[in-house]
């Protein structure tokens, strides 16, 4: 066991406004026996030596952050995650660059994510600084699971759980933070395979005032029902639609945009507003900064319906449909099922050539705005690559007041 500092014990006020993992507290316990590096492996099914575990409670807060050898957690059977789906996840991948550095890509944004999500499912703060460190350490103890290739990535699994040991649904007395990685291959191979998507209005993956807008589980596995509906009708993904008029909000798990001549003869990329129903990726708000750099056609968070799409459709006007996410960056849209018939989203060359010129500049991009491991003047490297990046600036924890 190595103890990187002694534990410090971190004040907390009950109010549940304040958060404490320090970094500075973390306990590394290394595994005896490292498990061989799998070669291909279908996804989040090998995971990697060890995990990162935090626990809380109402009267003592944070506890020291831990790593530890990953096994399995042991939950007592009234968990209240488990009945009322108190819990909440994230997806962030690290990279290895022909450098031989590890990267994060735009962490931070994943972990304010995180926060809003535990504020909304009435779990505890908790610093963001002071975890991704914590992450970073896992990362560093596990970092030859990284993949040495351009395009593998280790997946990192933050993951928020009210761990109270009894029924009724309350506000809980405890939760675990954890984290684990696995090995996740490239979505795209050397090219890019437009997905087909069932759009069909009597399925709804969020709405106002819901959760839409926050990555808690309880999204996701509502949405199987209709995915496989998706699959039934021949197709990989559900289009999800909103409201009287069919917006169009996202694609599958992905955030959807589209890139069409507008009603008014403008060439433009526009994507759904975040009105709560939308999940703000880190990679649509990326495409976002992007495009709007390169200045080279309208870049606009609008509404957009079916109806005006499949105008745009029959008129010529849409140049190509894509989603975004980390699994895939840039994914192209080849058709859409609605209404009982097929509509091609694009001409098909231009629409798969303009997402993969997209993904490839992304890519390129992305090594520049990686957050390195190690970050040594990171956040100037961020904002020199002309991105809004939250700035990691490691300090020791204070005590962090939630903003209302
Ligand atoms: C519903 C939904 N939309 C969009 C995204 C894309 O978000 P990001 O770019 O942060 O991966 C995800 C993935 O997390 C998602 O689950």
């Amino acid at each position: 066991m190595v103890h990187v500092h002694r534990f410090l014990k971190c004040h907390y006020l009950l109010c549940c406004s304040v958060i404490c993992n320090q970094a500075a507290d973390l306990v590394i316990e290394l595994s005896s026996t490292p498990k061989p590096k799998p070669d291909v492996i279908p996804f989040g099914t090998v995971f990697t030596d060890h995990m990162l575990t935090i626990e809380w409670n109402a009267s003592e807060g944070w506890q020291a952050p831990l790593i530890k050898p990953f096994g399995n957690l042991s939950l007592h059977p009234a968990t209240s995650s488990l009945h009322y789906a108190i819990q909440l996840y994230e997806g962030l991948k690290a990279y290895r660059g022909d450098d031989n550095k590890l990267r994060f890509f735009r962490p931070m944004l994943n972990l304010k994510r995180m926060s809003n999500t535990a504020k909304r499912a009435c779990l505890p703060a908790f610093d963001e600084s002071e975890f991704l460190e914590c992450i970073r350490r896992l990362v560093e103890t596990d970092q030859d699971w990284v993949p040495n290739s351009d395009s593998a990535s280790l997946y990192i699994r933050p993951t928020f759980i009210a761990t109270e040991p009894a029924l009724g649904l309350r506000k809980p007395g405890s939760a675990l933070l954890y984290v684990i990685l696995c090995q996740v291959g490239s979505y795209f191979k050397n090219k890019a395979e437009p997905l087909s998507m069932w759009a069909d209005p009597k399925y709804t993956r969020a709405w106002k005032g819901g959760t839409g807008d926050c990555k808690m589980g309880g999204n996701y596995g509502c949405s199987l029902f209709p995915q496989y509906e998706a699959e039934e009708h021949g197709c990989q993904q559900a289009l999800w639609l909103y409201g009287e008029d069919h917006q169009i909000t996202e694609a599958g798990t992905m955030n959807l945009f589209l890139h069409w001549i507008n009603e008014d003869g403008e060439e433009e990329l526009a994507t759904p507003p975040l009105d709560g129903i939308i999940l703000p990726g880190v990679t649509r708000l990326s495409v976002l900064e992007l495009t709007r750099k390169w200045g080279e056609f309208k870049v606009t968070e609008r509404y957009l319906t079916m109806s005006q799409l499949c105008l745009a459709l029959k008129q010529q006007r849409v140049k190509g449909m894509f989603g975004s996410g980390t699994a895939s960056m840039i994914c192209p849209i080849g058709h859409i099922v609605y209404q009982g018939e097929v509509r091609d989203s694009s001409r098909p060359t231009e629409d798969t050539a303009f997402s993969l010129a997209l993904f490839q500049r992304l890519k390129k991009n992305k090594s520049v705005i990686c957050q390195p491991i190690s970050w040594p003047g990171s956040s100037h490297f961020l904002k020199s690559a002309g991105f809004l990046a939250t700035p990691i600036v490691m300090t020791r924890l204070q005590e962090v007041p939630r903003n209302n």
